[in-house]
């Protein structure tokens, strides 16, 4: 039986990643990164709600799996597990509303599982501290663990070992979605394939990346530079219009996010709103935002 008899609504920010740097591909396959991960407040809602009988996953969004596909029920499964509980994970349901892009390089579905992992912790009274929710988080995705800490950090690893950061000063973030999205495997094998081909990647910088922006201590002046960024955008052009698009309305940088396909520009906050109604096109999906604090991100998700 549920020990928390009430729902809980939690609403997961999305991240974008203010610099991303890829290491040489290791022995269990992933890629050694440092990267600074940074949430924004375009969030989606996932709601965790005791019910009796088996798990049960809810979403409306089209092309999104609400089976045991989908990293919610990875999630709630090694929960379960990790809690000593015999069988198939029960007695709780989630249902997800989308507002975070898909196959965006935003974390939607990273930040989905953390907020389970965090609602049904609760919800099934398992009691897990933080620090072990992280151990599971890693183990569901490399980026996972960050949505349990949120704010501006800086991740090492896979990504999963995390550093935390100041909070940045208050910047407008528009983010603009392509209509094509890019698989996350399919980005480090493309930087693969033209690293072992030779291909000069370095020769047309994507995203002008001598403009710096201010981050907090430690980091200071930071050039957003994203190494997965040309590969994307040579087998996706569409990459670099979008940037361009963001500069050219006075973006301060602008960058891919992640492995793509979204792309952020920066702005001041009141500048933000207005450069996102210039930048209007069918094939686009132009979403605002502003950066957010480590503190109203864990908030967010019930921490
Ligand atoms: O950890 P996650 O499941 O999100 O990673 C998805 C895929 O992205 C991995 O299977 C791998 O191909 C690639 N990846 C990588 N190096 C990382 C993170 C992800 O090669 N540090």
């Amino acid at each position: 039986m549920p020990v928390n008899s009430r729902s809980l609504i939690l609403r997961p920010s999305a991240k974008i990643n203010l610099t991303l740097r890829v290491g040489p591909k290791r022995d269990d396959g992933y890629h050694e990164l440092r990267t600074l991960f940074q949430s924004i407040t375009l969030h989606d809602t996932v709601t965790v709600s005791p019910r009796q009988g088996p798990f049960g996953l809810a979403c409306r969004t089209p092309g999104v799996p609400a089976d045991r596909t989908n990293l919610v029920w990875r999630a709630a499964d090694i929960l379960w597990e990790a809690m000593g509980r015999f069988g198939k994970a029960r007695d709780a349901h989630v249902r997800l509303d989308k507002t975070i892009p898909s196959q965006a390089g935003l974390g939607g579905g990273s930040g989905n599982a953390a907020a389970a992992l965090v609602g049904l912790n609760s919800v099934w009274g398992a009691r897990l501290s933080r620090r072990d929710l992280m151990r599971l988080a890693a183990r569901l995705g490399s980026d996972v663990p960050f949505f349990l800490q949120g704010g501006t950090a800086l991740g090492v690893g896979r990504g999963e070992e995390l550093y935390p950061v100041d909070d940045m000063e208050r910047l407008g973030v528009i983010i603009i979605k392509p209509s094509f999205g890019v698989a996350t495997a399919d980005a480090y094998g493309w930087l693969d394939a033209d690293r072992a081909s030779g291909a000069d990647l370095q020769a047309d910088p994507v995203g002008h990346p001598r403009r710096e922006v201010e981050v907090g201590w430690p980091c200071g002046p930071l050039a957003l530079i994203n190494d997965l960024t040309a590969s994307v955008a040579r087998r996706h052009p569409g990459v670099r219009d979008m940037i361009d698009a963001c500069l050219s309305q006075g973006a301060l940088a602008a960058q891919m996010s992640g492995s793509g396909s979204a792309v952020y520009g920066l702005f001041s906050e009141a500048s933000a709103s207005r450069a996102a109604r210039q930048l209007k096109r069918p094939d686009w999906l132009v979403l605002v935002a502003r950066t957010q604090t480590r503190r109203e991100a864990a908030r967010r998700i019930g921490l």
